[in-house]
């Protein structure tokens, strides 16, 4: 039993509906339009009132993440960060339950960054609409921002610039994910794109615009990772589907189905070819 006063949160899992890399930014970074969405599930984080700041991970990924310095993790800078920016004297003892694979283009980092800023402000009872928020979101990363949302919205810019969007032909469709379990690095990917400009994200209704749209980032993750052509054959191939692509950078992909039966059978139908893979059934939220 969690002790009382701990606060749950969810580091709902990003999906990237579709993704249009524009032109690279002098800053580094690249100009994007994309419809960003997020599962039900991911990975969870619990926050427990204590007198110094300390994370704890666990879970089926956490071997990922063994090697790494806590101080570097995006949870520990988040609280760190909303700390500072609020003058909060008390701590927090956190426990990062890391149940989605790492480095695989559905958040990750970003989500656990953004869950911790929520489970923070209740913990320290901190007002949640407050803009120093999505202030410091902005600062810990890209995606974050939207992360902090975890509604459907489309974003431009760095990804970081937000609108909303009509969430009603989304919320609740059947959602599956899959995984070849090969990490691809963002940067590395991003690196990989051509430079050339395919067009326009079309505006309006979410779902149109992302079976119209495209993700640029799909060639250079599958030129580093080749098993992501056979995840999206299998996932393109499935029964019922309504739009199968890569997320993010990858390598995760992603199917959107009519039905939960539909989006089972594919699932039970790809667990026994590729037994390998890891797949996560659920809807977006
Ligand atoms: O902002 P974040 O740290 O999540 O981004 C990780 C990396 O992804 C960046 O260092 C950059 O190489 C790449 N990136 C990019 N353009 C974006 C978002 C991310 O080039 N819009």
């Amino acid at each position: 039993m969690d002790e009382p006063g701990t606060v749950e949160e969810t580091a709902f899992a990003k999906i990237n509906l579709a993704l249009h890399v524009r032109h690279r930014r002098p800053d580094g970074y690249h100009a994007l339009e994309t419809l960003f969405a997020f599962a039900a599930d991911g990975d969870r984080l619990t926050a427990a009132p204590a007198d110094g700041l300390e994370l704890t991970v666990t879970g089926p990924f956490a071997a990922a993440l063994a090697g790494d310095d806590p101080a570097d993790n995006l949870v520990l800078r988040a609280a760190v960060a909303l700390r500072d920016a609020f003058g909060v004297t008390a701590g927090a003892a956190l426990r990062l339950d890391k149940r989605l694979p790492v480095a695989s283009g559905i958040g990750g980092g970003s989500a656990d960054a953004a869950a911790a800023l929520r489970a923070l402000a209740a913990l320290w009872t901190l007002p949640a609409d407050d803009p120093r928020l999505g202030e410091i979101a902005g600062r810990l990363g890209a995606d974050v921002p939207a992360c902090l949302a975890s509604r459907p919205v489309r974003g431009t810019a760095r990804g970081d610039v937000l609108a909303p969007v009509d969430e009603a032909g989304l919320a609740g469709m059947p959602l599956l994910l899959a995984n070849p379990r090969a990490p691809l690095s963002t940067a590395a990917v991003f690196a990989g794109w051509d430079g050339h400009d395919r067009g326009a994200l079309a505006e309006g209704d979410p779902l149109a615009a992302a079976l119209a749209g495209r993700n640029d980032l799909e060639p250079p993750a599958r030129a580093l990772v080749p098993a992501i052509d056979a995840v999206l054959a299998r996932l393109g191939e499935a029964a019922g589907v309504r739009l199968a692509r890569m997320s993010g950078s990858g390598a995760t992909c992603f199917a959107l189905f009519g039905t939960t039966a539909e989006c089972a059978a594919a699932a039970r139908s790809i667990a026994d070819r590729q037994p390998g893979w890891w797949l996560l059934e659920t809807r977006l939220r």
